[in-house]
């Protein structure tokens, strides 16, 4: 456990985030397969603090369902109306009741990409220090909106101004407040009582209580954060993007370092809980979501999405979409297949060209190369579907079950009406509608009977090239076959 343990971490998540122009709540946008608001809160968690509380207010019912869902460990502080970030804290630690003793972390909710790692060197830096507050800082190329960082002759910060209350030559500072903050909890609690709101915007600025601390005759310190990017604060879809593209980067490096290829990392997007084994190799175009895994040796794109998939070893998987599906050792998947859920390819098996599977086991080496639809189905081993088939699952009321033993080999372009049985080592003809269970070892046939009408071209098209091609072929001696 870590030495610097807060007593809390506080996520604010309160406004509105109007900029998004969305129906759905700003920290509840994803990138990489979690919100963002889940990023922060899985930043925090790295510090296993004894509380960990969300400041909700806009959206506050849709907010704090979804953080049921992802951390049930989270809890929740109400600020109904959004009176500034100093408002929140205070909302916060009256959840609390009242104050803490340790030490409180504060951040955004909508900053996501800030790591883990940084919130710890934070602490640290806090702790070692023996301040009453630290603040995160960042030197950013254009600090337009953000709080900016006043600090004395000797270098030691003695206050934060917001952007609209900024002077000109305080605009021109380029260390900004990240909004990130570690505090002793006694002293908070004491200084949030004393905010005004007496600032341009008529909000309780947090800001303002390193001004309060600092005139108290506490330390107030700041640790300057190793990468401005990590503290991009998302306000509208271009911010949305920017972060999405630069965590995106970030997952597909950790994974490019482990030992994974990836082609074009550009054209690659990958979720936070995607995991793969070294020497999986990722083409160009290709989405893997969720908790998807790729396992060593195998190949996946280009033009491909999975989500939620296991890719054995050695297996390939080319321009397909799967959800849900897992694909065995050394199986083959398109191109141009979709796995739906439950679908579950044994080792070395093969889901081709133009290939539906949902709800269907297949058994090691079987094959269904083409054009067919598998639902609802056990296939046993080493079998293989001919092409065109389909698993007649559905009768319009209730899904059935098909099940195909091993070593079959049923006919292109079979109807497999569920509910129906094919023993192992039995054959079906092609064309067959098959209604009824096939035997171990029969050769199924269920198809109407050919009928040769000779001579109905001649006779209904005459003069046709039809009926010259069959005279000349006729006059070669070709009658019949
Ligand atoms: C804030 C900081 C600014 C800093 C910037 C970093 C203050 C006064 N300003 O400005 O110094 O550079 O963040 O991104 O703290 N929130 C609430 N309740 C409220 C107000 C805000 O929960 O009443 C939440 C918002 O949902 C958001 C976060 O606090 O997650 C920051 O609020 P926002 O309005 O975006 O602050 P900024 O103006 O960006
Ligand atoms: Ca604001």
């Amino acid at each position: 456990m870590s030495a610097n343990r807060p007593a809390a971490v506080v996520v604010l998540a309160a406004g509105e985030g109007t900029r998004m122009k969305s129906a759905t709540p700003k920290v509840l946008h994803s990138i990489c397969g979690r919100s963002l608001v889940g990023h922060v809160v899985a930043a925090a968690r790295e510090l296993d603090p004894e509380h960990l509380v969300v400041v909700v207010g806009h959206a506050r019912e849709q907010v704090a369902a979804h953080l049921g869902e992802t951390d049930p460990g989270v809890r929740t502080a109400v600020q109904h109306e959004q009176n500034g970030t100093g408002h929140a804290v205070r909302m916060a630690l009256e959840e609390l009741g009242g104050g803490v003793d340790g030490t409180v972390v504060v951040v955004c909710g909508d900053t996501p990409l800030l790591t883990g790692e940084t919130l710890r060197g934070l602490s640290r830096t806090h702790a070692e220090d023996g301040n009453a507050v630290t603040v995160l800082t960042a030197e950013v190329p254009d600090a337009t909106g953000y709080g900016r960082i006043v600090r004395d002759v000797g270098g030691a910060v003695t206050a934060i101004v917001e952007h609209k209350d900024a002077t000109e030559t305080q605009r021109a500072i380029r260390e900004i407040n990240s909004g990130v903050f570690a505090f002793d909890g006694r002293l908070l609690a004491d200084a949030l009582g004393k905010l005004r709101t007496d600032n341009s915007q008529g909000e309780e600025y947090l800001t303002d209580v390193l001004g309060i601390l600092r005139e108290a005759g506490h330390r107030v310190g700041a640790s300057v954060g190793p990468d401005h990017r990590e503290i991009l604060g998302i306000n509208n879809r271009v911010q949305l993007a920017q972060a999405r593209r630069l965590l995106n980067d970030r997952l597909l490096e950790r994974a490019m370092l482990d030992g994974v290829t990836v082609i074009d990392p550009a054209s690659t997007w990958i979720d936070v809980e995607v995991t793969f084994e070294p020497d999986a190799l990722v083409h160009p175009g290709t989405q893997l979501l969720g908790t998807t895994h790729v396992a060593a040796g195998a190949e996946v794109g280009p033009n491909t999405r999975l989500k939620d998939t296991t890719v054995g070893a050695g297996a390939r998987v080319d321009n397909s979409v799967a959800d849900s599906a897992v694909v065995g050792d050394s199986a083959s998947v398109g191109p141009y297949a979709y796995l739906r859920p439950g679908t579950r390819l044994g080792a070395k098996s093969k889901a081709g060209t133009y290939v539906e599977m949902k709800n269907a086991e297949i058994g090691e080496g079987t094959k269904v190369p083409h054009l067919s639809y598998v639902g609802d189905a056990t296939i046993g081993d080493y079998s293989n579907i001919g092409a065109a088939s389909v698993f007649v699952n559905y009768d319009g009321v209730a899904k059935h079950h098909t099940t195909v033993g091993s070593h079959c080999r049923t006919g292109s372009d079979n109807m497999f009406v569920a509910p129906v049985t094919v023993g192992d080592g039995a054959y079906t003809a092609a064309g067959s509608v098959i209604t009824k269970d096939v035997p171990p070892g029969s050769l199924a046939v269920a198809r109407g009977q050919q009928r040769n009408i000779d001579g109905w071209v001649a006779r209904k098209r005459p003069g046709s090239a039809a009926a010259r091609a069959a005279e000349a072929a006729v006059d070669k001696g070709v009658t019949e076959n």
